[in-house]
């Protein structure tokens, strides 16, 4: 006869669950993956049992995770749009890099960061001839937290359209166009030519749309660069800069908009551009980034 008082992994209510789930991970080598699925365990058992999930419930729950993974596509991440969407993005962000010390605060990547982007050098357009829009001149220095310039630092940067479409979501765009990376010069400079970006909804035509709707929220970004700042012997800054002129500043939909990401617009009605072909208006943007010592990062792309 079997002595079932000492079959510790039975389960024979719902207190129970927990502890033996904990156990039976117990044996995981890696500390740090054992902290982590042990507190994912733990915390999702509490929110189970605080929200007294039904049957149901649940089945809709791995339904809606199923159909997060069917929409993935080489050129669709609705993985990290869900993510961005719950606010998970940017807390995680927020966690490793809220800038303090003077840095500037980490901003989500986002679904449309495909790293290599094209090179140019200081100055160059990453609008492709023809583009549409209003010519947007940004230029910035990368500086340590001591406010020494970072020579030789990789700027990536990508952004939407005036339309609000990133070429990979747009037919009418050539591959890449908006897209560009750039290095500092001896004194921390770099420069760029570009057309004014618009907000933008996030794509709304999957699962995290349906959900988006359901909260009677609204799907909008402001208008924004993405910036990647990668030097030798600091840490990688993800962040976004933000024009302040811009609708959806209080409310973005993935909540990356921080005060100090918050960049000065200036329109500019005629006059000298810094590229003397430009006639009419345009806009300039000044923005230094500070970046801390440390070890460099190489984000994911997520998308091909
Ligand atoms: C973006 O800024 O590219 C972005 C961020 C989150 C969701 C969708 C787009
Ligand atoms: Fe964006």
């Amino acid at each position: 006869m079997i002595d079932l008082e000492s079959l510790g992994g039975i389960v024979d209510d719902a207190d129970s669950v927990t502890a033996v789930v904990t156990a039976a991970m117990s044996r995981t080598e890696d500390p740090r993956l054992k902290q982590i699925v042990d507190a994912l365990v733990k915390h999702a058992h509490a929110f189970f049992k605080e929200v007294r999930l039904t049957d149901q419930e649940f089945e809709q729950g791995i339904e809606f995770v199923k159909s997060i993974g069917e929409a993935c596509r080489d050129d669709h991440n609705e993985a990290v749009l869900c993510a961005d969407v719950l606010g998970f993005s940017t807390l995680v962000t927020l966690l490793n890099n809220s800038g303090s010390n003077g840095r500037t605060p980490g901003a989500l990547l986002g679904p449309f960061y495909r790293g290599a982007s094209p090179a140019h050098a200081n100055g160059e357009n990453i609008a492709c001839e023809g583009s549409p829009g209003t010519p947007l001149f940004v230029r910035g220095r990368v500086l340590d937290t001591s406010r020494q310039p970072v020579v030789n630092a990789m700027v990536d940067v990508w952004q939407a359209s005036p339309v609000g479409m990133y070429e990979n979501q747009d037919p009418d765009q050539p591959d890449m166009n908006l897209r560009g990376r750039f290095h500092t010069d001896a004194q921390g400079h770099f420069a760029f030519r570009t057309v004014r970006p618009a907000g933008y909804p996030v794509p709304t035509d999957g699962p995290v749309g349906v959900l988006l709707a359901k909260q009677q929220r609204h799907p909008y970004r402001p208008a924004h660069l993405h910036f990647v700042v990668i030097a030798e012997g600091h840490e990688t800054l993800v962040s976004q800069v933000f024009a302040d002129d811009s609708e959806y500043l209080g409310s973005d939909v993935v909540f990356g908009v921080n005060r100090s990401l918050i960049g000065s617009f200036e329109r500019h009605e005629d006059g000298a551009a810094p590229d003397a072909t430009v006639q009419g208006p345009y806009y300039t943007l000044d923005y230094d980034f500070v970046i801390a010592k440390g070890t460099p990062t190489y984000p994911t792309p997520p998308i091909k």
